[in-house]
């Protein structure tokens, strides 16, 4: 298997975290000959630095060029005064509508290892397992009219934005939604407002319409914000949830409380011309470059590319089983080993890189 995968690492601990998924999955293509073509080009703030843009032209071309993409992170707080359009989060955006996948896969399940570090109680995580589908090209992000007028009124101006769908929108995603749930629990909860949104009142009609083309899944409704209690209450009622994009920007970081961390979420982006695969985190100016990223999500979201562009199921499993491993040897980053009553071993970004390869190795090698 040849894959040509384009590294966009990105602001912050971006570059930490893919430089250890990247080294994971070389270990596991050498193992299997498998042949990764590998690239890196700049996006977010080391491409406005270095090239005046979020998104230089090279990097989207090679995206365009690639089989997947891999992101880090982008953004940092040195751009955080710049306008939406030339902040370093507006290259990913352009990336992603460019790349075209609007169903972004958020999986967050709970590892048992991690239970003692969860604040939640392991009897209300335990077994949790829940697959986001988050829709990514809609919504308040891309909806237009959207702007900021600053002289309107003696107030200091206004500003607007328009969380918009089509029905196409909806049903295309949907379908995504209901196609994984018929290969997991049979599931799908839909999150919205139809309570008060037009936008989701026309989200929920079309989700029903989808619905009946699955007759064997279940299909339940959820205001979002009730939605974001009972993940806390009780995770483990959930099986695909799909939702809108801001909805399920927001959902999916609350769901790193079931995981144990922010740091542990993978991501994958299907439905386009290539792929996009990103950890859920984001650059984490508050601990860049000291060492103390996790970089298990950006490793598990390595699983995903050999999963979902790779046709590899075998080798995502095992890296996903070493994972699992080097967390119940006691191995921890310093996120996973807040409440530490166990005296768990806490490793850098980097060692935990190398235990998960070695351990990823052992598992191929005696398979
Ligand atoms: P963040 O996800 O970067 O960090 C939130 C908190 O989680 C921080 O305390 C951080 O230290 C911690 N954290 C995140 N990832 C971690 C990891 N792998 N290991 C250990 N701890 C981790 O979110 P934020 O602070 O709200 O945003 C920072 C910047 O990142 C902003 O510019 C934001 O726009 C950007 N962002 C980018 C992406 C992306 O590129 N996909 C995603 C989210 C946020
Ligand atoms: C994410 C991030 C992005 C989003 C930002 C950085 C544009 O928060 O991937 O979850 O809001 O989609
Ligand atoms: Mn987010």
């Amino acid at each position: 298997m040849k894959l040509k995968i384009l590294v966009t690492a990105g602001d912050g601990i971006g570059p930490e975290v893919t430089n250890e998924a990247v080294a994971v999955l070389q270990e596991v293509a050498a193992l299997g000959s498998h042949t990764l073509e590998l690239d890196a080009k700049r996006i977010g703030g080391v491409a406005i630095v270095n090239d005046g843009t979020p998104l230089p032209t090279d990097t989207l071309e090679a995206a365009l060029a690639s089989d997947a993409v891999l992101l880090g992170a982008v953004g940092g707080n040195e751009f955080n005064s710049l306008p939406p359009d030339k902040r370093p989060e507006a290259g990913l955006l352009q990336l992603r509508s460019a790349l075209g996948g609007f169903a972004n896969l958020r999986p967050a399940f709970a590892f048992k290892e991690l239970a003692v570090n969860s604040p939640l109680r392991p009897e209300i995580i335990d077994g949790a397992d829940i697959l986001f589908v988050r829709e990514l090209l809609g919504g308040l992000y891309f909806g237009q009219p959207r702007g900021w007028n600053r002289a309107t009124n003696d107030s200091g101006g206004e500003a607007w934005n328009t969380m918009r769908y089509t029905k196409n929108e909806v049903a295309r995603v949907a379908r995504v939604a209901f196609e994984l749930a018929t290969k997991r629990r049979k599931k799908v909860t839909s999150v919205d407002k139809a309570n008060v949104l037009e936008v989701s009142q026309l989200w929920r009609a079309t989700v029903i319409e989808v619905a009946a083309e699955f007759p064997d899944v279940t299909l339940e409704h959820q205001y979002v914000d009730a939605m974001s209690m009972h993940l806390m209450n009780r995770p483990r009622d959930f099986d695909v949830v799909v939702t809108e994009n801001l909805f399920g920007d927001i959902l999916s970081d609350e769901s790193g409380v079931i995981t144990g961390s922010l740091g542990m979420l993978p991501s994958a982006t299907i439905g386009g011309k290539v792929n996009l695969y990103e950890p859920v985190h984001g650059s984490a100016p508050d601990i860049a470059g000291k060492g103390l990223a996790n970089p298990l999500g950006a490793i598990l979201t390595g699983a995903l590319i050999l999963r979902h562009s790779g046709g590899l199921e075998a080798e995502a499993v095992a890296i996903e089983t070493a994972v699992r491993k080097v967390l119940e040897q006691g191995f921890r980053t310093p996120d996973l080993a807040r409440s530490n009553p166990q005296g768990f071993t806490v490793l850098s970004t980097r060692e935990m890189g190398a235990n998960v390869r070695e351990t990823v190795k052992a598992l191929l090698v005696n398979a």
